[in-house]
């Protein structure tokens, strides 16, 4: 049984190596390529280098030079942190329409990297926790065989078939919160040693909670099951629930679900009502499927509508989803909400 004091991140990973060796490597390599990247994407954050940029993609500066957002420049920071490493058969990111190919010049390899590299952007101009989030697959057994050009179907696998996923949270402190199926794991980075130092070992979501997040504004659209459920929280000692509630909403959903990974909670995004057009707000392959994994592997449920978010099968690289996860006996009550019939108060 490995002991974690003072462990890192690359000892961590080597510690926790399961057969086939060789396979664990590729993976842990990528792991610690990605980590690379968030600490990048924390350093230029920090500093403010960009802090002009923030949110003002394509305005130009003090040299006559285009800006980038900050997205973009996260986005880049991936794509080049990966590419040449010859563990990726192809990537995708919310910044980018299409699957993106590694260039002939790089080996290829036989995984998948699907990435939000700046969630929450917006809060990035008021100084509020913004993260990345990250989400590995496996490269469809032709791709691997042939080194052919990823398609976007290749990138449609659900959320059980994550090898590893994770987030970074770029708050007070900058945090790489992890899982490659067996716990989720937090570590933070230590800036002296600018190295991520593992903090806190098989995270869990209390199974119970008394507070929820949700954008209220949108409650015209919400469907009665999600109506009724927040109507009870809000109610507190006095209605049903018999308890009083809190309500947070950082709008950033990194934030959110580690604020849930510590200490409980449910976040709800969930789709409007089918005359509202809304099919959610999130995305299923970057944001709610590796959020899915970690809350589920933290002993948390996440769910859209009745189904758990990780059976949901993909059907487009962008596709969003309502997205509902957090404290067990919450989410459980949730779905227990939508398969009873409407309550007529
Ligand atoms: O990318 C989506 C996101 O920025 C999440 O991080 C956040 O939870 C949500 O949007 C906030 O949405 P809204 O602006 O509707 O509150």
């Amino acid at each position: 049984m490995p002991t974690f004091s003072h462990c890192t991140l690359s000892r961590f990973l080597v510690e926790n190596e399961q057969p086939p060796l060789h396979a664990c490597h590729d993976l842990d390599a990528l792991i610690l390529d990605v980590a690379l990247i968030c600490k990048s994407i924390a350093k230029t954050l920090a500093l403010g280098v960009l802090a002009d940029a923030a949110g003002s993609g394509g305005a130009v500066n003090i040299h006559g030079e285009v800006q980038k957002s900050l997205d973009v420049v996260s986005n880049d920071l991936f794509v080049h942190g990966t590419q040449g490493s010859g563990h990726l058969a192809g990537l995708a990111s919310e910044e980018m329409q299409h699957p993106y190919q590694v260039p002939d010049v790089y080996p290829r390899g036989k995984y998948l990297l699907v990435f939000d590299p700046l969630d929450g952007s917006s809060n990035v101009d008021v100084n509020v926790s913004v993260g990345s989030i990250f989400s590995v697959l496996r490269a469809p057994q032709d791709v691997v065989a042939t080194g052919r050009d990823v398609r976007e179907e290749d990138f449609l696998q659900s959320g059980r078939e994550q090898v590893a996923a994770g987030y970074a949270l770029y708050g007070p402190v900058t945090m790489l919160v992890l899982t490659l199926g067996h716990g989720v794991y937090g570590f933070t980075l230590d800036p002296g040693l600018g190295d991520f130092v593992l903090t806190h070992p098989m995270l869990r979501v209390p199974a119970d909670t008394q507070e929820f997040a949700i954008n209220s504004a949108n409650a015209r659209f919400w469907e009665p099951p999600v109506t009724r459920y927040i109507e009870e929280c809000v109610a507190g000692s006095s209605g049903p629930r018999q308890k009083d509630f809190n309500m947070r909403w950082v709008a950033s959903m990194v934030a959110e679900a580690h604020r849930i990974l510590m200490r409980g909670g449910v976040f709800l995004y969930p789709q409007g009502t089918k005359e509202s057009g809304r099919a959610g707000r999130l995305r299923l392959l970057y944001e709610a499927n590796p959020i899915g994994l970690v809350v589920e592997q933290a002993g948390g449920r996440a769910i859209a509508g009745v189904l758990p978010t990780l059976d949901v099968q993909p059907t487009a690289l962008h596709q969003r989803v309502g997205l509902m996860f957090g404290s067990r006996d919450e989410i459980e009550r949730l779905a227990r909400y939508h398969t009873e019939q409407p309550c007529h108060h």
